[in-house]
């Protein structure tokens, strides 16, 4: 039976149609990759491809929709579209330090504005003042503050003081933000990890104007670190179930913090991530949709779910912290 690969993409122009190429190039008996078409979509039908790669849909709820239509007919979704769907960072960094992934100090705050169709009756059980002497004392200035689930560097503050704080925060509108406490860090790193437990470090510098922020040729690391955030890379993605994912770390003496690891379709172009992380990427991710086209079985959902929701189902206990 042949088994289709399909991606699904917005505005970027050079990873997909690689991915593609290199799927195909391989010449895999019953194996064909192809940007995926859509011109219906109804209820409980399934989809021609066996696997699809979602580069897009965290930007299109069209085709959110589409793609959970065509998990439950059986196509591998990668990343599983319900769980990114519910997951935020806040919840995630909860995750991390429950599975002992170090992770910066962080509260969520309340939304600036209220929501729509909210009134100060939807607030009652809101203890005012809020309670920010104590989280700036745990915090400390300077601090961050950013969306729980946000993404490309969009609303990310650095604040300096209380008022700073507050000033931006009115800013925000309807976002729930996080107030994190800052990690000045001598290493920064971003590492592509595929199917769980395929990692690919690479050194990265986001104080540098984006088209520099991948370092080629930096200063050798200790191989300490490279083991932790090797470690914390697979473990962080065990319990989240993504296969798809880029975790951020920033190390203070000799830790490595994680601080942005939900990203659904993480950046993949080569004029960001150069040559040499290209191919890596392309050459992985076209492995990784292969095999998961191969384990695909007809009728039976086919998505990756994280130890964390397994084991609520199993009932099997995760060693908490
Ligand atoms: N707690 C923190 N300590 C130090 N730097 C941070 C922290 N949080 C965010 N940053 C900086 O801000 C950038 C964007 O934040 P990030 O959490 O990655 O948001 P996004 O998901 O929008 O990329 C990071 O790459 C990092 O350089
Ligand atoms: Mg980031």
């Amino acid at each position: 039976m042949m088994k289709k690969i399909g991606i699904l993409f917005g505005q970027e122009n050079t990873f997909p149609q690689a991915f593609i190429d290199r799927v195909n190039e391989k010449g895999i008996k019953d194996i064909k990759a192809e940007a995926v078409s859509i011109d219906m979509v109804e209820q409980a039908k399934p989809t021609d491809y066996a696997v699809i790669i979602d580069r897009i849909s965290q930007d299109v709820p069209f085709y959110r929709a589409y793609l959970k239509n065509a998990a439950i007919s059986g196509t591998a979704v990668i990343n599983n579209p319900f769980w990114w769907s519910a997951d935020e960072k806040f919840f995630n960094n909860a995750l991390a330090e429950k599975v002992g992934v170090p992770v910066p100090k962080t509260f969520i705050l309340p939304t600036s504005h209220r929501p729509p169709d909210t009134n100060e009756n939807s607030f009652r059980n809101m203890k005012f003042p809020f309670n920010w002497e104590q989280m700036f004392e745990t915090i400390g200035f300077p601090a961050y503050m950013k969306p729980h689930d946000g993404g490309g560097w969009k609303s990310v503050y650095r604040v300096e003081s209380p008022e700073d704080l507050w000033e931006k925060h009115a800013e925000t509108e309807n976002l729930v933000m996080m107030l994190q406490e800052e990690i000045n860090f001598t290493e920064y790193f971003r590492c592509y990890v595929l199917n769980t437990d395929n990692v690919h470090i690479m050194q990265y510098e986001p104080r540098n104007p984006h088209h520099l922020r991948y370092v080629i040729d930096g200063p050798p690391v200790k191989k300490e670190i490279l083991d932790l955030v090797r470690k914390y890379c697979v473990r962080l993605n065990k319990a989240l179930g993504y296969d798809f994912n880029t975790v951020e770390f920033a190390v203070r003496d000799g830790i490595p913090y994680a601080i942005d690891f939900c990203n659904p379709a993480p950046d993949a172009d080569i004029n960001s991530v150069g040559q040499e992380n290209f191919n890596w990427i392309v050459e992985n991710a076209a492995n990784m949709a292969i095999e998961k086209a191969q384990q695909f079985k007809k009728g039976k959902m086919n998505l990756t779910w994280g130890t964390f929701v397994k084991d609520q189902i199993t009932g099997k206990k995760t060693p908490l912290k």
